[in-house]
């Protein structure tokens, strides 16, 4: 049998840095990112083009996206709030765009500054003006396990908003642990509800690491079926508008899990740790996966 094909994608070089105090130089994003691009990983968001005034991290995504080269089989993707970010997007050149929104209110509307029923009309302008520029889309639903402002959120928030993002056209929903609170028999009890309504290839999970309880869920998400995770390189990351967001699951540690599960991921170990280094580097500091630990 073959072993079971699993996609990574990777969210370091947006997810990563969006929430860094210290500006990663232009070209040094670009670098890494081609470093990213020769691993062996099939998908990287690479920036968002959100307003820079909210993330001045990523105040260079039109630089970046005009800057890397590009790896014939990799998906490069980007974040897309709305009409301006998406025409941004579009004078420079991305395979994906990923529209998001929350399932709490308070979240989304610290994060894109709207209710979600005033984000449902952007977002659905958003992506088909991207379908029609023959972009694909994906959507993120934030707040899927637990909201820093309202605590506990309904699984009925979730399957609205995912039927509304499925509506829109969008090829795949990733349910977003904002500022990892899900434990394994939550993931477990949202989606069996969850799957009931959707087919698993149209779901993917994106977990932040926060309590540790990271790879903890993803194996209960991969006994469940789910084959696409998210994950940042080093597991850099954070949420700026969910407080206590911490960083994402480590795509490093990620990695060995599949691995030593016998999963088929395509990427190379050995060249992340590579270009984990690079950025640790330049960065002038250690990242927190488990992984980078171990490295001299
Ligand atoms: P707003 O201020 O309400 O925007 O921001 P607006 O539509 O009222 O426009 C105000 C001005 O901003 C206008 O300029 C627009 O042109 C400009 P003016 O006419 O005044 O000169 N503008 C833009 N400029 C550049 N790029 C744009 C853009 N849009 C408007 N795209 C907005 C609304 C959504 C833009 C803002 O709230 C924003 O940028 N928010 C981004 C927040 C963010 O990036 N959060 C982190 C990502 S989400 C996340 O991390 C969760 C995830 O990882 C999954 C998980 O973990 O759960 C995905
Ligand atoms: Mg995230």
């Amino acid at each position: 049998m073959d072993p079971r094909r699993i996609i990574i994608k990777e969210v370091g070089p947006r997810d990563g840095l969006q929430n860094e105090p210290d500006f990663v130089a232009t070209e040094d994003k670009i670098a890494w990112i081609n470093q990213l691009s020769r691993s062996g990983l099939s998908y990287i968001e690479i920036t968002s083009f959100v307003h820079p005034k909210w993330i001045p991290a990523l105040a260079d995504a039109v630089e970046v996206a005009a800057g890397i080269e590009r790896v014939p089989g990799v998906t490069y993707a980007a974040l897309v709030p709305n009409a301006k970010g998406l025409e941004r997007a579009l004078s420079v050149h991305v395979d994906e765009v990923s529209i998001f929104l929350s399932a709490s209110e308070t979240h989304n509307q610290k994060n894109i500054n709207k209710s979600i029923a005033d984000t449902y009309p952007i977002l659905q302008e958003t992506a088909r003006a991207a379908l029609a520029a023959g972009k694909s889309v994906r959507g993120y639903v934030s707040t899927v396990f637990g909201c820093p402002y309202e605590g506990a959120v309904s699984v009925d928030e979730v399957i609205r908003v995912t039927e509304r993002l499925l509506d829109m056209g969008v090829s795949e929903v990733s349910l977003g642990d904002t500022i990892g609170v899900a434990h394994p028999r939550q993931v477990r009890d949202v989606l069996e509800i969850l799957l009931k309504r959707f087919p698993a290839e149209r779901l993917a999970l994106h977990f932040h690491d926060t309590r540790g309880m990271g790879m903890a869920n993803v194996l209960v998400a991969l006994e469940m079926g789910i084959s696409t995770f998210d994950s940042a390189l080093g597991g850099l990351g954070g949420c700026p508008y969910a407080p206590g967001a911490s960083g994402n699951l480590a795509t490093d540690d990620l990695l060995y899990l599949l691995d030593g599960m016998g999963m088929d991921t395509g990427v190379e170990p050995d060249k992340l740790v590579t270009a984990a280094r690079f950025l640790q580097e330049k960065m002038g500091r250690r990242f927190p996966s488990h992984r980078m630990q171990i490295c001299e």
